[in-house]
């Protein structure tokens, strides 16, 4: 037995194939295009690991994919391949629309035919799990109820609606080619292999750096935070007892508004790494232009999942924060290889006033 995990040379998928292989001895094939959002190093603790077998390459190349299929016959796909940073959707859609659009469907296209000629139990047992994010419902306003699997598709921005269209053709592969598939939609996640363009590892590393922590807007922005590891969790449930072709939102119930968030990640790093002028970290604190069409909140309601598969977290915000910040000290060394090079020229493009 064998899985085909994409995408998992970056942060979630990453953390997916560290637990698997934590959990079970079934090996993994990692299909990942190394773009700047995937590293190696965060696997490196594999290396020598023969359950873990990478393959450099896109989810948009049907023959690479369908050699893979018909050399490994996976019992599963688990699709984490995606460009998945809001702000640079907006810098460039372009590579949105062809990884998250066309890369879904070309994987689709070598799947469906692999799935097409398996034989009937194998056929019957494989599943394909797409993860996707909470972002496709929109965005809530202050008293609306958190989103439900049954919320109309409303994406706002270039990064939501790609992968609400991946989400739309993983259904219809369902629907009209009998596909396998499963679908999670979950919220905003942190932990370790965090990439730090975004915000809660963007400001542990400024902080650090004695660089500004740059809040968008008001900083009343409200996101529904998950520790990676618990969404690692929900996929495994999800790919070993979801009902084909339904969907699951997936959430802590940690909804924070944004400057709560770095006011939290200031408190810590000044009792586990005080400034050397013994000043609080939140003094770096700075208010820039906030984000084009910024949604203002997101919240999940988990429900279905935790009643139908018996799924719940395991960290609360308190402990996941605390092992997060944590992590990056322990780490600082990945940290600096991750923001050498081209990330310089990202965080010009982004923060220039
Ligand atoms: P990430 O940007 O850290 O990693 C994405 C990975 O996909 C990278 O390793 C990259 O090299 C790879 N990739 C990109 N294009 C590819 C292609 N064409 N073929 C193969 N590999 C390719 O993203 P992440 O935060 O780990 O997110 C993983 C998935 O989870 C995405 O689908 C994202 O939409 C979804 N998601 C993320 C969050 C979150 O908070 N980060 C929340 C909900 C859902
Ligand atoms: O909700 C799930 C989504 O969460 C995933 O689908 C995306 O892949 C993932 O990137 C994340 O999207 P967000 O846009 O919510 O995450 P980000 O970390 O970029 O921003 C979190 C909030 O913080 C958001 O309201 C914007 C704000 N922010 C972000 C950055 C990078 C700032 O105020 N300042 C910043 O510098």
């Amino acid at each position: 037995m064998t899985v085909l995990v994409t995408g998992a040379a970056g942060f979630i998928g990453s953390n997916f194939v560290l637990d698997w292989l934590a959990q079970s001895d079934e090996p993994v094939i990692n299909l990942d295009d190394l773009t700047y959002a995937g590293n190696l190093e965060n696997l490196a603790s594999l290396d020598g690991d023969a359950r873990h077998i990478f393959v450099k390459g896109s989810i948009g190349d049907f023959d690479l994919v369908s050699k893979l299929l018909a050399e490994h016959q996976p019992r599963a796909v688990v699709n984490f391949a995606a460009e998945s940073h809001v702000d640079r959707s907006i810098h460039g859609p372009e590579d949105f629309i062809q990884t998250n659009i066309v890369g879904t469907f070309r994987l689709l296209e070598a799947v469906r035919a692999f799935h097409g000629q398996l034989e009937k139990t194998a056929k019957n047992e494989f599943r394909f799990l797409h993860v996707s994010t909470d972002e496709v419902y929109g965005s809530l306003a202050k008293d609306d109820p958190a989103f439900t699997e049954t919320n109309r598709y409303e994406p706002n921005s270039p990064y939501s609606a790609s992968k609400a269209a991946s989400d739309h053709l993983v259904r219809a592969y369902h629907h009209t080619y009998g596909l396998p598939v499963l679908t999670t939609n979950c919220s905003n996640n942190y932990g370790p292999y965090h990439f730090p363009e975004k915000l809660i590892p963007l400001v542990i590393h400024n902080a650090l750096a004695g660089k500004p922590l740059p809040i968008y807007g008001d900083g009343q922005q409200i996101r529904d935070w998950l520790y990676v590891k618990d969404h690692c969790s929900a996929v495994r449930r999800v790919l070993e007892a979801g009902q084909l072709g339904e969907t699951y939102n997936v959430g802590g119930w940690n909804e924070k508004p944004n400057l709560d968030v770095v006011h939290t990640l200031c408190t810590i790093l000044d009792e586990l790494s005080p400034r050397a002028d013994g000043k609080p970290y939140k003094e770096q604190i700075t208010y820039v232009t906030d984000r084009p069409g910024h949604d203002r909140r997101y919240a999940i309601d988990a429900t279905k999942i935790e009643r139908e598969l018996g799924w719940k977290p395991a960290e609360t915000f308190e402990t996941g924060i605390k092992k997060t910040v944590q992590w990056y000290l322990d780490n600082q060394a990945w940290v600096a290889n991750v923001t050498s090079g081209a990330y310089q020229n990202w965080v010009g493009k982004q923060y220039s006033a």
